[in-house]
């Protein structure tokens, strides 16, 4: 029988802290003992876990006692303070921050894709950007196919990717306008419901954001190909759960959609939505709390030469974030 773990959640009351709860829970992760951590704010509330409330605690120094796994999901500052902290104590962290995912010594994790990285990690192990996981799923297979060199993508985020409080605005929002009350907004700079916004994470010097350029710098960690290019827009939309991305991929050899097709129905992780004479083709809506992303809308390129053209939706909180994060757990 496998050894019992005890696991910490850093940020567990957060939108991702509570689906690495579940995920803990729907897997069948061996969890002896499981400490639920969080700001002041929420200390002596509780959370259920197989039926059981379990009491949250402040984070503090002295949290990590005996702790053998520390998935933290509770923003960057909180884990350059604490990751360490936990490794201290003994702890093993997967941290779903940006924090670390470009230091050379945490390694920057897959599964499906680059799992064997986890061997390298010396206490930390990272969890990828939410749109560059869903992302990777679909084109890694195609990567290993045809050998990508370029993309040009745009994503549709949705508000759980900016955490429990922008879930909260957009009902509050969508109920304003509905009973003719004006529009309070506090997480993002314009109103959300009914709109679009061409800005996620902050904006750098170049004029893409942080979030867009994670996909060229953290996919050529991942797929060990360090002359990758990405080229990307990401845009917040109104949708509660679940990203969707539009992705021109351009490879070094010929394409073909027969073999495109092959890879990706083999490809482990995902799922082939894709037959739009039947309007079927991935929805945030419907891949929503699945663990699979989907891909589909597949055609060649007609402005790329080798190029393919796909849609591929994850939901963000799972193989984004706390899906990611127990998959890597359990490889450790
Ligand atoms: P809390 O609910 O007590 O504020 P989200 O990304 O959905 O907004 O969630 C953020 C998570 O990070 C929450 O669990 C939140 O706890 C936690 N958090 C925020 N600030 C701190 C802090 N100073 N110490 C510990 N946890 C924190």
């Amino acid at each position: 029988m496998s050894k019992k773990l005890h696991v910490a959640i850093v940020g567990a009351t957060g939108a991702v802290g509570v689906e690495m709860m579940k995920t803990l829970e729907k897997r069948n992760f061996p969890v002896g003992q499981l400490t639920l951590l969080a700001s002041a704010r929420s200390a002596g509330k509780t959370l259920p876990f197989r039926g059981e409330p379990i009491t949250i605690k402040e984070l503090r120094d002295d949290s990590f006692a005996g702790v053998d796994v520390a998935l933290f999901s509770a923003g960057g500052d909180i884990s350059r303070k604490y990751a360490a902290v936990a490794v201290k104590a003994g702890a093993v962290v997967v941290d779903n921050s940006s924090a670390f995912r470009m230091d050379p010594d945490v390694p920057l994790v897959v599964p499906e894709i680059n799992g064997d990285d986890v061997k390298k990690h010396r206490g930390i192990i990272a969890n990828p950007n939410c749109t560059t996981a869903i992302t990777l799923m679909a084109l890694y297979p195609l990567h290993q196919e045809f050998r990508v060199k370029r993309i040009f993508a745009s994503s549709y985020q949705a508000v759980s990717g900016t955490g429990a409080q922008a879930i909260a605005e957009l009902r509050d929002q969508v109920q304003a306008i509905a009973a003719g009350r004006p529009v309070e907004k506090k997480v993002y700079p314009h109103q959300i419901a009914f709109n679009v916004l061409p800005h996620v994470d902050s904006f750098l010097d170049g004029g893409y954001t942080k979030e867009e350029m994670k996909m060229q710098n953290e996919g050529r960690r991942i797929m060990h190909h360090p002359t990758f290019k990405a080229s990307v827009t990401c845009v917040r939309v109104p949708v509660y759960r679940a990203h969707s991305v539009a992705v021109h991929a351009e490879f070094e050899r010929p394409v073909s959609l027969t073999a495109a097709r092959e890879a990706l129905a083999q490809a482990p992780g995902l799922e082939v939505v894709d037959e739009p004479a039947k309007c079927e083709y991935p929805l945030p809506l419907y891949v929503a709390e699945h663990d699979n992303c989907q891909v589909g809308r597949l055609r060649l390129d007609c402005a790329l030469e080798n190029g393919l053209v796909f849609w591929v939706a994850g939901d963000q909180l799972l193989k984004g974030a706390a899906l990611n994060a127990v998959q890597i757990a359990e490889l450790i």
